[in-house]
């Protein structure tokens, strides 16, 4: 059930029962982090590998620090600068966190999201929260208390509104290698970003081991996807195909072959971030024959934007 009363949400929660959660960046599939059976839940509900870990949600440093034995200086400045806000940081757990959380990991993910539902949520309950992105496993993120109820109907008691995400895209994860950051995943918040407060980063090469979730075919629509350099010469060459094209600007093509949904008008990065996900599921439920899209420009978030539509576009290659 979609429902704006948060007081229902803790009560589900209290429960042990898994909740839709809406955060700035995407929704979350929401239960208690220090219940091993919600944990197991959660899993089950997105049919998920127990080796992929779930990112802890808390609402203040101080609670942080509850669950982790320490926050080397380099995290707590990328703390300082983007807490509440869509990044997470890989830090030691301590013994509160059950291994299911962290898939038998010493470290576990922590984030404090920045909206206002969320924060209210967290701030009332004498425990964090766990909240994987809430869609099927390899699925697009939610980024619409209806997306999430599409996915998942009744099987969950509540769906929190919190509107449409503003973000869009999931956070930005960041570890460490002693005073080293080291980027495991691009999200809502550029490397450039984060370069500017802590330097120079380094990305992990190991990812597909040490974060699972990283698979190469994720975030992806039922329908093929491509990444096209020239849109033209892809409609001209699969004459007949119905094709849902997700552009920006100025990119419209007329074509009575085609279904053109633009992410920005104005050729914003972050509009088109906020966009992609919901642009990607609308056109998947058309029925066409594949989507379209072209590569973004390689600035900001955009690196993180490719990234995704690279894992989407994965299996149609
Ligand atoms: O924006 C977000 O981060 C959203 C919202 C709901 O907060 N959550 C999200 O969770 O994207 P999820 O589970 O879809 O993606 C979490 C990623 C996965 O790739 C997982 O492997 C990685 O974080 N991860 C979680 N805990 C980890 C750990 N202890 N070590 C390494 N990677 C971890
Ligand atoms: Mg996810």
């Amino acid at each position: 059930m979609i429902i704006n009363n948060i007081s229902v949400a803790i009560e589900a929660l209290n429960k042990g029962s898994i909740i839709g959660l809406p955060t700035e960046t995407v929704y979350g599939l929401a239960g208690n982090a220090l219940n091993e059976k919600a944990v197991k839940h959660i899993y089950e509900l997105k049919n998920r590998p127990t080796t992929n870990p779930l990112i802890l949600h808390t609402h203040s440093l101080d609670e942080v620090s509850k669950y982790v034995i320490k926050i080397p200086p380099v995290a707590l400045k990328l703390a300082d600068a983007f807490w509440p806000g869509p990044l997470t940081l890989l830090l030691q757990k301590n013994a509160s966190i059950p291994y299911c959380v962290t898939s038998g990991s010493e470290q576990v993910a922590v984030r404090i999201p920045n909206h206002p539902v969320a924060m209210s949520l967290l701030s009332s309950l004498a425990f964090p929260l766990v909240a994987p992105s809430a869609n099927p496993y390899t699925r697009i993120s939610p980024t619409t208390a209806q997306m999430v109820f599409d996915y998942f109907g009744t099987q969950l008691p509540v769906i929190l509104d919190g509107g449409s995400c503003e973000k869009g895209i999931e956070s930005t994860i960041i570890g460490f290698d002693g005073d080293e950051p080291i980027v495991y995943r691009q999200g809502a918040i550029s490397i450039d970003a984060i370069e500017f407060v802590v330097g120079k980063v380094k990305y992990n090469v190991m990812h597909s081991v040490v974060t699972p979730g990283m698979s190469k075919v994720h975030y992806a629509p039922r329908t093929s996807m491509f990444i096209v350099d020239d849109v033209l010469e892809f409609i001209s060459t699969n004459p007949g195909l119905k094709i849902g094209f997700i552009g920006m600007g100025d990119d419209f093509v007329g074509h009575s072959n085609i279904t053109f949904v633009t992410l920005t008008k104005s050729n914003d990065l972050e509009e088109a971030s906020a966009n992609l996900y919901q642009s990607m599921y609308y056109l998947d439920g058309l029925n066409l024959d594949c989507i379209i899209i072209k590569k973004f420009p390689e600035l900001g978030i955009g690196k993180a934007l490719n990234d995704r539509i690279t894992r989407a576009t994965f299996n149609a290659r």
